[in-house]
């Protein structure tokens, strides 16, 4: 079996129905249920005796070790993290604590239980450290895409209390041995994904009639790539990535955000077209931008590509279709998600004046 942590997230939560969905090997998923944790992605396999979900925190080395002893698994994928940007603006600390201080507890655990192993099982193991993009900074329009060999360059709380994760985990591979793969992945879009994050919030605010914040021009640039397309490249990294090495995953995909957020207007004009026989991109509203905002990210991904064969199967074309569809599909899920914290969030960070129309 394996053990997931943060798999009740938005990548978490695909990667486990994938998962379930293609093999029967059990998948253990530990997750703190933050505010981002959302047992309701996970409904179609809560009572699947393949799938053992236990609450729990990466920083609670006790509980770490005793999962680790009682399920015996050949791999560890690390998804927890506190992943939204403008909330590490608001308040680092709980990012220090999960993305830094409990990525080292959890390579602590798994370091002892490692070594405890048979010389078979040892050899076999892996720890799958999922990061991003963002810890190589920002590209200016000339330059080429972020490759593994970039030098870290981390700009804002989140990205940086990545970076020092991925250092741990790339520490624990020179210094002890650990066989650790590390993974950096451009932006995601699809089922699941919480509306704070860019997609996901056009869609929401854009069905409820609100205004659709766009931070700054409009112009920043993200390369966006379909989250299923995210989890098959974990599965063929898991299964043949070389210990030590980084894989960076990507979908050659590189769009404005204000070009995201007129696709996104137009694919809800055609599946939903609003009552009023008003177009959605009117909608738009320019708002302040984002503190130390990233311009451009590029994904290179040819080394995942020529060494272990992956390519993503949607294009952008074909994902977000899929994906402005899922949330029409999905009203349930989405109402769930706007009755919790989810409001006060969204509340405080566009009504404090720091994000009001510019
Ligand atoms: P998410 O915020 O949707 O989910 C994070 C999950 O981790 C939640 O279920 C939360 O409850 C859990 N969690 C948080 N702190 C925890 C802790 N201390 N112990 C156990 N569980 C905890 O994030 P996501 O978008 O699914 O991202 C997953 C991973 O992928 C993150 O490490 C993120 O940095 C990385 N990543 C995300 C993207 C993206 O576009 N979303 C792109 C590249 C990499
Ligand atoms: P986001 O989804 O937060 O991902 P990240 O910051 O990790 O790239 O944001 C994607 C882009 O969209 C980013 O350039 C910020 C921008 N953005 C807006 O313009 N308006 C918004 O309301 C949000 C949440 C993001």
């Amino acid at each position: 079996m394996i053990l997931i942590t943060g798999g009740a997230g938005f990548i978490g939560a695909n990667f486990v129905l994938d998962w379930l969905a293609g093999c029967d090997e059990v998948i253990v998923n530990l997750d703190k249920l933050t505010y981002a944790g959302n047992l309701d992605s996970l409904k179609s396999v809560i009572n699947d005796k393949r799938h053992v979900f236990v609450q729990g925190d990466i920083g609670d080395s006790h509980r770490i070790k005793q999962l680790l002893t009682q399920y015996q698994p050949r791999a560890v994928v690390n998804f927890a993290a506190e992943s939204h940007v403008d909330r590490s603006i608001h308040g680092p600390g709980d990012f220090i604590q999960t993305n830094i201080v409990g990525t080292f507890h959890l390579l602590e655990s798994i370091r002892g239980y490692w070594n405890e192993l048979n010389s078979g099982s040892k050899r076999e193991f892996r720890f799958l450290h999922v990061s991003t993009d963002e810890v190589y900074g920002s590209l200016a329009q000339e330059d080429p895409a972020f490759c593994e060999t970039n030098a870290y360059q981390p700009n804002s709380p989140y990205s940086a209390s990545k970076a020092a994760s991925d250092h741990l985990v790339r520490a624990y591979h020179h210094t002890y041995g650990l066989p650790v793969l590390t993974t950096n992945c451009s932006n995601n879009y699809g089922p699941f994904h919480f509306p704070e994050k860019l997609i996901p919030l056009i869609i929401v605010n854009a069905l409820s009639g609100k205004a659709l914040p766009v931070y700054g021009d409009g112009q920043q640039i993200r390369d966006w790539l379909y989250v299923k397309d995210h989890c098959s490249a974990l599965r063929q990294v898991l299964a043949y990535g070389q210990p030590g090495e980084t894989y960076n995953i990507g979908g050659w995909n590189e769009q404005a955000n204000l070009d995201i957020v007129h696709t996104v207007c137009n694919l809800l004009d055609e599946f939903r077209p609003r009552t009023d026989g008003r177009k959605y991109s009117e909608q738009i509203t320019f708002v302040t931008d984002r503190p130390g905002h990233d311009r451009r990210y590029a994904i290179d991904a040819r080394k995942i590509e020529q060494e272990l064969g992956w390519k993503p199967a949607e294009t952008f074309a074909s994902g977000i279709r899929k994906t402005v569809q899922w949330y029409l599909d999905n009203p349930e899920w989405v109402a769930n998600v706007q009755s919790g914290a989810y409001r006060d969030w969204v509340a405080k960070h566009y009504a404090t004046g720091e994000n009001n129309d510019a």
